[in-house]
């Protein structure tokens, strides 16, 4: 143990230098190996086969019907029993397990519930298909394979529930993004990890086929994206510095062909960015702009929109001089994890090659207290030549959000979106299962929320009208980094961040309640969610040309 004296300064340094080195080998956590086959699952050998199944029971006070969602009659024999007991209810997230089930090759068999068929979404699949990998890991099972559902046995009104691209994709997001656990930081820790996924469809048509394919490659590089993310959002903030995850997006964008600019103190002072640099002055840390481009190959045609992603990235958030209460301060790490969220979209925007201009900018600083910090009562200029009156130094994140957003209307875009941790009141609005989501234009918005059916994300859209831009109307500057009133905390801090949107259509996304996972589920752990990457990327793509 490190005894705490003056003399330990070296030492100090080099923990730091260890956690650092340590924490560089833990985000790399290697990802499963995945393949999809056509063939028949009652013959696959596997230690572990999952097999979905629904409750078709429609009358609110009958007994479960468990049905599977399979069409081989080896499996539905070898389930019988277990069905007929009525033990397996075929709820979301249930799992009953068999071994050495009669006439097929796998060594065990999962059946995981996906809740009511009369219900079914997508969502639910991918749900289900998290379970599945997530039940292999107690087992130390380092192989999975799970039979592509079929669902011949819904009602007629449910033909179509599981459109086959789709079910594809989700149930290979569910199984790569529910497998991996964030435990990287437990010395004792026992590598549960599954190595290997495999999605098992029946043999069928040339069409079928290439659809189920195209689904399961959008699905690992959807999953690996979000994954990428939860692992920014996972790291403390002493290893996730600014420049750390200046880093981190400049070593992603090297690997997919992204441009990546990381810039700091000065470029910030060339810029002008005002309320950027308040916030990151009163750190030893030096700030990170992040810039990260996609062009579509060929170019982007002319006059097609471009679209700016742009990311609050606080590494931490101690409040600064209105200094934030200690408990669950050390919650503030993940103060970044909008920043996290455009980088992860910006992996998945590169691999999947969208027709569209897409510039993502992440402002990063830490937000301290110190001789240097900014202070209440304050007054900075932002980049667009705003003058902002500060009052509280711990609303930060609009601060950097907006010269983020400025800036981002310079290098051309006509689109924004932004992520943020942004506000407490929107926690308190909404909790922790749907995120905020604010918008200027309905269109946009619509865009954005079309997008929600398939990403299964959860974002309920609150008000930013223009009655209640009193709010942060300043005596003394132009604007107030809060609202006069606490009430309605989340919708004014939308509207100072609307300021800069100006006539842009934009979204601005509250994950203040939903980026750390603080109740486990049996299809994602606790910690980091990854929140906003697939509802961001599915945005994206609804302008793809
Ligand atoms: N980073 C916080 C918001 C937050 C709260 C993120 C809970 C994640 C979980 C943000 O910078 C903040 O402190 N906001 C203040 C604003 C207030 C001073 C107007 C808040 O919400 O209390
Ligand atoms: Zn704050
Ligand atoms: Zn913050």
């Amino acid at each position: 143990m490190r005894e705490a004296s003056a003399a330990s300064f070296e030492t100090d340094i080099f923990v730091v230098a260890a956690v650092q080195r340590f924490a560089e080998t833990r985000a790399t956590i290697k990802a499963m190996d995945t393949k999809l086959l056509f063939e028949d699952a009652a013959q696959f050998v596997t230690p572990l086969l999952a097999i979905f199944a629904v409750d078709i029971a429609t009358g609110k006070d009958t007994e479960a019907l468990p049905v599977l969602l399979s069409t081989s009659d080896t499996v539905s024999k070898s389930t019988a029993r277990v069905l007929e007991t009525g033990e397996f209810k075929a709820g979301l997230g249930e799992t009953v397990l068999l071994h050495a089930p009669a006439g097929l090759k796998a060594e065990r068999l999962l059946l995981v519930g996906l809740g009511k068929a009369k219900t079914l979404s997508v969502d639910d699949v991918r749900k289900g298909a998290g379970t599945a990998a997530r039940a292999a890991k107690p087992l130390g099972l380092r192989e999975v394979a799970i039979a592509f559902p079929e669902d011949h046995a819904l009602s007629d009104e449910h033909v179509d529930a599981l459109p086959a691209l789709l079910t594809s994709r989700v149930l290979t997001e569910g199984a790569i993004v529910g497998e991996v656990d964030y435990d990287t930081y437990k010395s004792d820790r026992k590598d549960r990890s599954v190595h290997s996924l495999t999605v098992v469809a029946k043999e069928q048509d040339k069409t079928a086929r290439a659809e189920i394919q195209q689904g399961f490659n959008e699905g690992v590089i959807i999953a690996g994206a979000q994954n990428f993310t939860r692992s920014l959002v996972n790291e403390p903030g002493n290893v996730m510095t600014p420049t750390e995850l200046g880093k981190r997006a400049t070593a992603m964008c090297k690997q997919n062909g992204l441009k990546c600019d990381v810039h700091s103190t000065e470029r910030l002072h060339e810029l002008k960015m005002g309320a950027f640099w308040a916030v990151a002055k009163g750190s030893a840390e030096p700030p990170a702009l992040i810039v990260m481009t996609y062009e579509p190959e060929g170019g982007a045609t002319k006059d097609a929109p471009v679209l700016g992603l742009v990311g609050k990235g606080i590494t931490f958030d101690t409040g600064g001089i209105s200094l934030k209460p200690a408990e669950g301060m050390e919650k503030m790490k993940y103060d970044m994890a909008g920043a996290a969220a455009m980088i992860g979209s910006m992996q998945a925007i590169a691999q999947l090659k969208p027709k569209i201009k897409v510039i993502g900018i992440v402002c990063s600083a830490e937000n301290m207290p110190d001789g240097k910090a900014f202070k209440p009562g304050d007054v900075v200029t932002a980049m667009s030549g705003k003058a902002i009156e500060i009052v509280n130094t711990d609303a930060e994140g609009r601060l950097v959000l907006s010269d983020g957003l400025h800036y981002a209307k310079t290098l051309g875009c006509t689109h924004l979106i932004n992520a943020a941790t942004l506000t407490g009141a929107c926690v308190v609005a909404l909790g922790m299962i749907n995120a905020g989501l604010f918008s200027n234009d309905d269109a946009t918005c619509e865009k954005f929320q079309v997008g929600l059916k398939v990403s299964g994300e959860k974002f309920w859209r609150l008000p930013c009208t223009d009655d209640y831009r009193d709010q942060i109307k300043s005596q003394i500057a132009d604007i107030m980094n809060t609202g006069k009133s606490r009430y309605g905390g989340a919708t004014n801090a939308a509207m100072f961040l609307k300021e800069f949107a100006g006539e842009i259509p934009w979204i601005h996304l509250d994950i203040a309640g939903c980026a750390w996972n603080e109740e486990p589920k049996s299809w994602l752990p606790y910690g980091p969610s990854g929140i906003a990457v697939r509802s961001i990327v599915e945005w994206v793509r609804s302008y793809s040309a």
